[in-house]
């Protein structure tokens, strides 16, 4: 239960900043969703344009609340507890910034290699930055490493991880990954369910077209 020392349950806003929503991201949006569902913790999709059709797997999602408002309106009275979530912040995330901010605010954008810093387009609201390392994350990779130290106060130097593993996609290829993961118990990158097939799949038309 949250009390005075303990702050309130967590919320980790996504703002969808793409046009579409492709597969790649509905399946990262929804590992967060069930991710942050099982934690105890609140995810927000935000600024999904009313004209978008949320694909089957997030519609009536666990623990997903879509809004299309954006970060600014939503959270207009607090912006001094959203800590957004920057690759060029100057800052490296700790577990005490969770005493200091109850949001966490991230690009929702699929990722791209190399990164075209799409994130600025958040940073210039004004928000404070912190980063992850100086590695580009998956959205899930960064939720997910945001709520073990965030929640769990794991420093970010212990979180396990792993950068630009290798994929397998048939007998003789393999693709790499331009992003860092977080290690699961079994050794491997922690990717959402689905993902190992949609990258087998979209590597038959060329993973070129789609970071
Ligand atoms: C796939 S990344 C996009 C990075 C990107 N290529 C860009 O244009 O900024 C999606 C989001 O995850 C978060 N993220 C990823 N890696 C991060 C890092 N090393 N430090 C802080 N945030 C990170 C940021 O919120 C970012 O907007």
């Amino acid at each position: 239960m949250a009390t005075i020392n303990s702050p309130a349950v967590k919320t980790f806003v996504v703002e969808h900043l793409d046009p579409e929503l492709e597969d790649w991201s509905s399946l990262e949006y929804g590992a967060i969703a069930s991710e942050c569902h099982d934690a105890g913790a609140k995810f927000l999709l935000s600024s999904v344009p009313t004209s978008l059709k949320l694909p089957q797997n997030l519609q009536g999602a666990r623990g997903l609340t879509v809004e299309t408002r954006g970060i600014e309106e939503i959270y207009a009275d607090r912006k001094d507890k959203v800590c957004l979530l920057d690759p060029a912040a100057s800052k490296d995330l700790s577990p005490e910034d969770g005493n200091t901010f109850e949001i966490f605010l991230f690009g929702g954008i699929l990722g791209d290699d190399p990164p075209r810093d799409r994130t600025s387009e958040l940073r210039k609201k004004g928000y404070q930055g912190r980063r992850l390392g100086p590695v580009q994350m998956t959205t899930d990779t960064a939720v997910r490493v945001t709520r073990m130290v965030v929640h769990e106060k794991v420093p970010l130097g212990q979180v396990p991880y792993i950068d630009h593993p290798e994929i397998k996609v048939s007998e003789n290829e393999s693709t790499e990954m331009p992003f860092r993961y977080v290690i699961g118990k079994d050794g491997q990158p922690i990717m959402p369910p689905g993902m190992v097939d949609l990258i087998k799949k979209d590597s038959e038309k060329g993973l070129g077209d789609l970071l």
